[in-house]
């Protein structure tokens, strides 16, 4: 491997491995049983072609699997038809996040240019008892969560028809569904919002929309599903004729300003539009409703200028780079003035909080990756207690962690009674690992270390009965 430092996180991992038990230092609670299952980009480089971005890369599967303090390790890609194409070719033939679009411009509607993006190397999630892998086409794709072999495209039994969505649904405890949105690109261009039960989506909201933004994530209180809209827009026709990558063809409009959109779950009443000052998020923490109105929580950067940052090249030459700043919206009960303000100084990425027990309810712990400025990479982990705005960080010399997920520890009273998955980029020893972090005191209980590098990846689920 020639990338030294962080770097290594944005190199292909080629090998793919069964490893039953992972060499184990310090000791992994024995009530921790389950398996942690990620994704994330881990093949930059197909013959002689680079993907151009980091959210390009070929999607891997990676799972740690808890028993009675052992941690077994498997990884696999994901077999999408553009992964297969590539293998095949030995060439990068498909439309992605930034890919070379020469392709695709001789591709007259958006569902033939997405359905080829099939990479799905974003999120994990469970539907319909199925297992699938996400990106931000609606194109899900199912995996067997114990050998991690592709199963193949999921398919819904409905007729909701979308040209992107969320890799970010969030579960619906009231309903027993899971949230999302979907982006219909059209002369008239709408947002769907909906539940899924079983195989089945339900809308429950649409709003046409002349040039739609990038949204990566939203919000969902117990009531009341958010879209936080950042003037980051497309124009839908010019899209299909620049031929420019797909993200490239979004502008930043911040004279618009931010809109919240808020569509009632219940009932199908006229939704509410809020507006506020311009800013960008990828990730939501969270959202709840109290006496005021709604208060929704993200990660806001004062403009989208992180995306270019994350170019392949850009992140290997360890340019500095703008960190997201915990920011808790206030959107008055009937309308009326956004109010705003900073919960920590300190920046936050890939937040995670426990979702049992703090999930659409006022909190008090967001966890996440972090930096101290000036940054070129994440490199430590930090707890914020948002009602105080104090922090509490874990980092190692040399070291790189990835999102941390919540595990409650059976039992838990205490919102922070539980510990968090981290997979670590060792990046003097050229290896990874997985650290197990108690949530409370924000220390080290143990950690498995995977005899290779395993390329920074983006989001995993932790389940408990697989
Ligand atoms: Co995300």
């Amino acid at each position: 491997m020639t990338a030294k430092g962080f770097q290594q996180g944005f190199t292909s991992l080629n090998r793919e491995t069964h490893y039953e038990a992972l060499p184990v230092r310090g000791s992994i609670p024995p009530w921790l049983s389950g398996t942690l299952i990620r994704n994330g980009p881990a093949k930059f480089d197909v013959g002689s072609e680079t993907v151009h971005h980091w959210f390009d890369g070929f999607a891997m599967l990676h799972a740690f699997t808890f028993r009675h303090g052992a941690v077994a390790y498997t990884n696999r890609f994901l077999r999408s038809k553009s992964y297969s194409e590539a293998a095949r070719t030995g060439k990068l033939s498909f439309s992605a996040f930034a890919a070379d679009p020469c392709r695709v411009i001789f591709s007259r509607f958006f569902s033939v240019l997405f359905a080829h993006a099939d990479n799905a190397n974003v999120n994990i999630a469970r539907i319909a008892d199925r297992f699938v892998a996400l990106t931000e086409t609606p194109l899900p794709i199912e995996f067997n969560p114990r050998t991690l072999e592709t199963i193949g495209p999921f398919v819904y039994d409905d007729r909701l028809a979308g040209s992107l969505t969320s890799a970010h649904p969030l579960y619906d405890p009231t309903n027993n569904a899971a949230i999302n949105y979907t982006l219909r690109f059209n002369i008239v261009s709408s947002y769907h919002v909906y539940m899924t039960r079983g195989r089945r989506r339900k809308r429950i909201g649409v709003l046409p929309v002349a040039e739609p933004a990038y949204m990566h994530s939203f919000a969902a209180t117990t009531r009341y599903v958010i879209l936080a809209e950042f003037p980051f827009m497309v124009h839908p026709v010019k899209f299909l004729l620049t031929g420019k990558p797909f993200i490239e063809n979004f502008r930043w409009r911040p004279e618009r300003g931010t809109r919240f959109l808020v569509f009632d779950k219940e009932c199908q009443e006229p939704m509410q539009v809020y507006e506020s000052e311009a800013f960008f998020s990828f990730h939501h923490v969270n959202a709840y409703e109290n006496d005021a109105g709604l208060v929704l929580d993200c990660v806001a950067y004062p403009d989208p200028s992180i995306i270019h940052q994350l170019y392949l090249h850009r992140v290997r030459e360890a340019e500095q780079m703008p960190t997201g700043i915990l920011r808790r919206y206030h959107l008055p009960r009937n309308g009326g003035k956004v109010r705003s303000e900073q919960l920590a100084s300190a920046g936050l990425e890939l937040p995670q909080i426990n979702e049992s027990q703090a999930r659409s309810r006022p909190y008090r712990f967001a966890y996440g990756v972090g930096a101290d400025q000036p940054i070129n990479f994440l490199n430590h982990l930090v707890k914020v207690d948002v009602e105080r705005g104090e922090r509490q960080v874990w980092s190692e010399a040399g070291c790189f962690p990835g999102e941390p997920v919540f595990v409650p520890t059976p039992g838990g009273q205490r919102e922070d009674d539980g510990v968090l998955l981290s997979v670590v980029l060792d990046a003097e020893r050229g290896t990874s690992f997985l650290l197990v972090l108690d949530a409370a005191s924000f220390t080290e209980l143990g950690r498995a270390e995977v005899p290779h590098h395993i390329p920074f990846g983006f989001h995993g689920f932790f389940f408990n009965d697989v």
